[in-house]
């Protein structure tokens, strides 16, 4: 049997409190103006209000005492010295060496790997400055507006999100003047369609991005784009198209070389980076200089490389990431809630829960422990969100009156595109915050029968209008949105996935449980292949697939 964290004594204690705090109303706890106080942190003017969970500060004590029982900074610094704490591959987890500054030092197998990372940021530097101001051309001599970048989970996931999280910045609006940016995921042929509406070939840059360079989606989506741009741009030697219209993003160089990309036109990174984690890799360093020009870029990872430093070396019961994760155990495994909702007060987060859904959910996802053992307890969390105010007119209702999802609100102070129109009583942002401030409470609160009776509303709408509350969430309040900031927000919720999977001694960093379902498309993509060349049979599926798939053929 495994020796899980469920077994320490401080579990059972747990377990006893969250009995306690189910049955304390948050209206109550709220009264106490100590208690909230305690329930905030603060770095860098971040703010993190967690007062409105469902614990009093003998809870946080109790699980500071998880922490150190399931040797939680242990596990942290084993990750920031480069152990290979990926034991199911044999890796080192150092997305943080991504943004670690020029001139600092991270050693990993006994090799300092910051240098190598800031050689491959130069080169984007370099390579993304010549394409923005014309010093790089396509093969027919125009300069390359259009970049489509080609890539699926966490090779587009992240740069997504982040392009989306900057589109309104004053400073990268500004670089991304008169340039396109699109993506590829899906194998939907659609997209394709989508990605290249109105692009002209001969100023377009196709970016592949791909850890393996073997992930099938985006290896037919790469041969596609090949296929379109020697199609599309005429008077120019194949060799020159797809040396100037073609560059890659892989730790599979020779992979990408065997493509048609000579080695000069890729841009490499490392195993020790999990996909998930790559976005301040060339993976996203590449497409977003590219857009926005390198010195936002360089803002991201110092934001990024700040929340880092933030996390390894402030106190525990002051740092972010780690009052997160705590919070996150405390609710999946003690309160009984499966999910959480990120609600970002910001529409320029759009792409911020898509991204996290992956960071969160593929590391976090497990049945296992490290050892292999199965887990007593389950964890991860189903992870979903929307901007706010949009959300409030979707999923809120059952939010406020169905099931109880823990919330993350991320808020704003000032708005990247301030409106304030004349004789309106407010800001529209302020308009916008209105909501940010108010969604807590009400879930937090909640209405009684007793309120709505006091209101005149009639008996029979009692129970339908009546909320129950005591529904918990915390606030988030940032300063700004800026590349630094995003950056900072990035790294704030990849740590706290680790530390969530630190503490459940499980392995954040594989993700065996994608890799079932492609074997299968495997088999089910050879059987349409020779059904459609040869007419052969439907043969070794079970009857729902056999009927399915023959319907599917019938056409
Ligand atoms: O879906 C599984 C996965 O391996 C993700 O972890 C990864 O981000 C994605 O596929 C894309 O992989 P690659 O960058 O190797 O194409």
């Amino acid at each position: 049997m495994s020796n899980t964290i469920d077994k320490n004594p401080i579990w059972k204690s747990l377990e006893t409190e969250a009995e306690t705090m189910k049955e304390t109303h948050l209206k109550a706890l709220l009264q106490d103006s100590d208690r909230c106080r305690a329930l905030v942190a603060e770095h860098e003017g971040i703010i993190l209000d967690y007062s409105r969970q469902n614990v009093v500060p003998g809870t946080m004590d109790k699980l500071f005492d998880l922490a150190s029982a399931a040797g939680l900074q242990q596990k942290m610094n084993a990750m920031k010295s480069g152990a290979h704490i990926n034991n199911t591959e044999d890796r080192a987890v150092f997305h943080i060496a991504l943004r670690a500054p020029k001139g600092t030092s991270l050693i990993l197998d006994g090799q300092d790997v910051v240098p190598e990372v800031h050689a491959v940021l130069d080169r984007i530097a370099d390579f993304s400055d010549r394409v923005r101001t014309g010093k790089w051309i396509g093969a027919t001599g125009k300069k390359l507006t259009s970049v489509v970048a080609i890539g699926i989970g966490g090779s587009f996931l992240g740069p997504e999100f982040v392009f989306e999280a900057l589109r309104t910045d004053k400073d990268a609006s500004a670089g991304a003047s008169g340039r396109t940016l699109r993506f590829l995921a899906n194998v939907d042929p659609v997209v394709i369609a989508r990605a290249l509406q109105g692009l002209d070939a001969e100023s377009t840059l196709v970016i592949i991005v791909s850890k393996t360079f073997t992930t099938a989606e985006t290896m037919l989506n790469a041969r596609t784009l090949k296929k379109w741009l020697l199609d599309n741009i005429k008077n120019a030697a194949s060799a020159d198209i797809i040396r100037q219209h073609i560059v890659a993003v892989s730790t599979a160089i020779p992979k990408a070389v065997e493509f048609g990309i000579s080695a000069e036109n890729v841009f490499g990174f490392w195993d020790w980076v999990g996909g998930r984690y790559s976005v301040c890799s060339a993976v996203g360093a590449l497409p977003l200089a590219l857009q926005y020009g390198f010195p936002i870029v360089q803002e991201f990872l110092k934001g990024a490389n700040n929340m880092d430093n933030h996390f390894f070396n402030a106190p525990l019961r002051a740092n972010l990431p780690v009052l997160l994760g705590l919070l996150g155990v405390w609710n999946a495994s003690f309160m009984g809630y499966n999910s959480r909702a990120l609600l970002p007060y910001a529409q320029a987060l759009v792409r911020f829960a898509a991204h996290i859904q992956q960071v969160d959910m593929e590391s976090n996802g497990k049945r296992v422990a490290n050892d292999g053992t199965y887990l007593p307890y389950e964890c991860g969390e189903i992870i979903f969100g929307e901007p706010g105010t949009n959300g409030q007119h979707s999923f809120y209702q059952l939010v406020h009156q169905g099931r109880v999802i823990p919330a993350e609100f991320i808020g704003f102070v000032s708005s990247p595109n301030p409106v304030h129109l004349d004789g309106e009583v407010v800001s529209n942002h302020d308009e916008l915050m209105s909501n940010f401030f108010a969604q807590p409470d009400a879930l937090a609160y909640g209405k009684t029968i007793d309120e709505l009776k006091a209101e005149g509303v009639p008996a029979h709408l009692h129970t339908h209008k009546e909320f129950p509350g005591n529904r918990p969430s915390l606030t988030l309040l940032f300063p700004e949105l800026t590349p630094y900031s995003c950056g900072q927000l990035l790294s704030l919720y990849e740590h706290r996935v680790a530390v969530q999977g630190f503490m459940w001694g499980i392995n954040s960093f594989d993700q065996w449980g994608v890799e079932l379902g492609k074997v299968l498309a495997n088999k089910v993509r050879t059987q349409l292949s020779t059904a459609r060349t040869s007419g052969a049979a439907i043969n070794g599926f079970n009857p729902s697939t056999t009927f399915l798939l023959q319907k599917y053929l019938s056409k």
